[in-house]
């Protein structure tokens, strides 16, 4: 537990990013005709396929391995692809998206470093589906495809122990303006016990940006009904006036006790699960899932959002409670230069900290907005040996997942965390905020997507002898929606 006052992370620790549509930028289509050609003499090499390339025998396996988690009826992505049929009629598009790899979305770098999860097609995968498209897309014998991947959410832990929904739905206006709330979702349960996995599941994906949770517990007869006051509040500009309504605090007016970032969402980001034991939080017979902030983009009609929280017991009290830390925005090692970006330029920032003592990472997650370009965030020891940590070539604002590595990364002591990115506020910038590009900086922390942010939250705990052979696989497919 992180006893705290409330108001310290008030403004959330990692926030979200926008949603819209960015075209092709002209960088990623070069570095992927590389690929693409590779791949292509791969396919020669293998005698360019004894049998045509057909649905039947091989895209389909393999768009039902690696696409159809997501794209399926109820799946995240906007349309499905299980069928031959669905899967011709976008035949083009799913060339186009992964010969420039942007689908399946893995922005982290799998040559650098390999995590949970992770989604990829070979050379070789992407090649077959060129050559597939260009050959007129033939179904091919009929015969058994493979079943639909399931969706990346919490597997193998099955029905969650109990779900939090908010009791009836949040409005937004449709003016066009971001809006961020607390809420509270109160429970009480029978007996004191363990939760190892909090989902935090989006009522309306397309307008939530992010969702940084914490968890309030009280003690005996402190709190008489959780429930008691607001279950959420508005915040404007950073105001916390609203969030005395929510009555967060004991009886007695004493403030309980608060676990910030037990649950962290941002676009397209998935729940972290670790084994049995690491992480996950002991929690009192009463208490609240505090959604310290939530995030919603700006539309231009009236919508409104129902999210809720899925939330799985463990069996084990947890013997190595996991803490965050921060580099840049709102974190201990500041960004130099400031983050401050000109219109028309390309700039590079840099953040270190020096480790005083040996950690154990359990989890990264990078986090920038609209501007980002690349990212390098690597440990330099003592020894003079460099610990990668994770290399993103090509942002995308819309995937910032919460990155677990199958096993414990260690970072001796005296190592120096290094962060380094680069952030593009020119026109080549397909997702630039403004056209044309204006000064973009970072405000104190702010959320708004125009406003840019550089953060490295870095999940762990303090080192032991052993941790570097502890797997983090805790389900075999806690993240995959399907290979690996
Ligand atoms: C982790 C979830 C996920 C996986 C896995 C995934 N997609 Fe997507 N895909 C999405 C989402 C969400 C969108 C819509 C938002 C966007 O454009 O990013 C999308 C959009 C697309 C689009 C339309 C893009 C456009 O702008 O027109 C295509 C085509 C596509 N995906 C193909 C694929 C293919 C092919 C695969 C597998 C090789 C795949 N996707 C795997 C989530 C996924």
């Amino acid at each position: 537990m992180t006893p705290s006052g409330l108001p310290s992370d008030m403004r959330g620790g990692a926030d979200g990013a926008g949603w819209s549509r960015p075209r092709h930028g002209g960088r990623r289509l070069r570095a992927d005709a590389l690929w693409l050609s590779l791949g292509l003499v791969v396919l020669a090499a293998c005698g360019t396929q004894a049998h045509p390339v057909t649905f039947n025998a091989d895209i389909g396996p393999l768009v039902r391995r690696e696409c159809s988690g997501c794209h399926r009826e109820g799946g995240i992505a906007p349309f499905a692809l299980t069928t031959y049929d669905e899967v011709r009629t976008r035949g083009p598009g799913v060339r186009a998206m992964v010969e420039s790899r942007r689908m399946p979305p893995w922005p982290a770098d799998p040559t650098y470093r390999v995590f949970l999860g992770q989604h990829t097609l070979t050379s070789h995968e992407i090649a077959l589906i060129g050559w597939w498209v260009e050959s007129g897309m033939p179904e091919g014998e009929p015969r058994p495809l493979p079943p639909i991947a399931p969706p990346p959410r919490v597997q193998g832990l099955g029905e969650p122990d109990l779900v939090l929904e908010m009791p009836e739905p949040i409005r937004l206006p449709g003016d066009r303006q971001d809006h961020f709330f607390m809420a509270k979702l109160p429970f009480v349960i029978p007996a004191d016990t363990t939760i190892r996995a909090i989902e935090f599941v989006p009522g309306n994906r397309a307008l939530v940006h992010h969702m940084n949770g914490a968890l309030i517990t009280y003690s005996g007869a402190a709190k008489a009904d959780p429930r008691h006051g607001a279950w959420y509040s508005e915040m404007r500009e950073g105001s916390m006036e609203g969030a005395h309504s929510l009555h967060l605090e004991n009886d007695d007016g004493t403030l309980a006790p608060i676990t910030l970032s037990v649950a962290n969402y941002l676009p397209g980001s998935n729940p972290v699960v670790l084994p049995d034991g690491i992480g996950g939080w002991r929690v009192t017979r009463k208490g609240v899932f505090l959604l310290n902030m939530i995030h919603y983009g700006p539309t231009a009609t009236p919508q409104e959002d129902r999210s809720r929280v899925n939330i799985y017991f463990g069996d084990h009290p947890p013997t190595r409670p996991v803490s965050q830390f921060i580099l840049g925005t709102l974190g201990i090692a500041p960004i130099v230069p400031p983050l401050v970006v000109p219109p028309d330029t390309v700039m590079t920032f840099r953040s270190q900290l020096e480790m005083p003592t040996a950690i154990s990472i359990v989890n990264i997650n990078p986090h920038m907005h609209l501007l980002g370009r690349s990212l390098l965030a690597f440990a330099l020891t003592p020894a003079g040996d460099t610990i990668p940590l994770i290399r993103i070539l090509h942002w995308d604002f819309r995937w910032q997942y919460f990155y677990t590595p199958p096993k414990i990364i260690t970072v001796p002591a005296r190592s120096v965390i290094h962060l380094e990115v680069v952030l593009d506020n020119t026109t080549a910038n397909p997702n630039n905020p403004f056209s044309p590009p204006r000064e973009v900086k970072e405000q104190g922390g702010s959320m708004r997507t125009t406003d840019e942010m550089i953060q490295l939250i870095i999940s762990g705990f303090p080192y032991r002898p052993g941790d570097e052979s502890i797997s983090l696989e805790a389900t075999p497919q806690s993240t995959a929606p399907g290979g690996h």
